[in-house]
């Protein structure tokens, strides 16, 4: 990273803004209170699965040869920042974006020129079409509405740039009703208070319950700003990659 990634990283974290009364909200207090086992939790919880979830999303992407301003919306402790320059080289713009302030201290350190910004998914400081690229892994779900988080992503969003979502969907199928109502319940929760904090991991597994089912959430894109690109399962369903393209206008007329 060259000195003047290394002086906006630096500036970035050097204080936590959620202090001077903004982004109050219950999810960025649960999000900063777990954060420091975030990462071990993750892995361990998913046997290290969210890991390949990742390369993959970011090896489709790849093929596609997109432009080089890449945002990690969501992007709590900057792995998929990391996957993604790994596999993609470096990019002319790379942010973290959180509202987590904790969650971004957790990137420091980590093999990213991405410059962590705190800030809420639901309204964000860039100018309309900043970005080639979105991540959102596993955030959608956690936003007030999954709708406007859409047409924020879609707003600073080139057209043609790509919005790639990586997330736990309301479950359809017998396996993943059965894992995420009788099994999850069981065992998320308890690990959870093991290892960090139980109401943050029940949060966790009643948020998944409580989301959009995958097809329900790409009808949802496809109204505000998107066209599918694919829709691929990750372990029989647990998760799903959803890769959606912003459309060349949308609904307010701008390209
Ligand atoms: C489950 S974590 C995912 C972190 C990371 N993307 C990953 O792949 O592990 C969800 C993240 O979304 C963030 N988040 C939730 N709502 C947000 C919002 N409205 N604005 C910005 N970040 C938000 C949380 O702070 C948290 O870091």
């Amino acid at each position: 990273m060259d000195l003047r990634g290394l002086v906006a990283r630096a500036f970035c974290l050097s204080w936590d803004i959620s202090k001077f009364g903004c982004m109050m909200s219950p999810v960025r207090k649960m999000f900063d209170g777990i954060a420091n086992r975030y990462d071990f939790l993750n892995h361990f919880l998913s046997c290290g699965q969210d890991i390949l979830w990742r390369r993959t999303c970011c090896r489709e992407i790849r093929r596609l040869r997109p432009g080089k301003r890449l945002l990690d919306l969501c992007g709590g402790t900057g792995d998929f920042a990391v996957t993604y320059e790994k596999f993609n080289g470096v990019q002319d713009v790379a942010i973290l974006g959180d509202f987590s302030y904790g969650m971004l201290k957790g990137a420091a350190g980590k093999k990213t020129a991405a410059v962590p910004v705190q800030l809420d998914a639901m309204k964000m400081p860039f100018a309309d079409g900043a970005f080639d690229v979105i991540l959102n892994g596993f955030g959608m779900r956690n936003l007030p509405d999954a709708e406007g988080g859409l047409k924020e992503s879609a707003r600073v969003l080139s057209a043609g740039g790509y919005l790639q979502v990586l997330e736990f969907f309301s479950p359809r199928n017998v396996f993943n009703k059965f894992f995420y109502k009788v099994l999850a319940p069981l065992f998320i929760p308890v690990l959870g208070a093991f290892f960090s904090k139980r109401d943050a991991y029940e949060y966790l597994v009643n948020s998944i319950i409580r989301f959009l089912p995958v097809k329900d959430f790409v009808a949802l894109a496809e109204r505000n700003g998107f066209e599918l690109v694919h829709v691929k399962p990750c372990f029989f369903g647990v998760a799903y990659r959803v890769l959606l393209r912003r459309k060349s206008m949308l609904a307010g007329g701008d390209a």
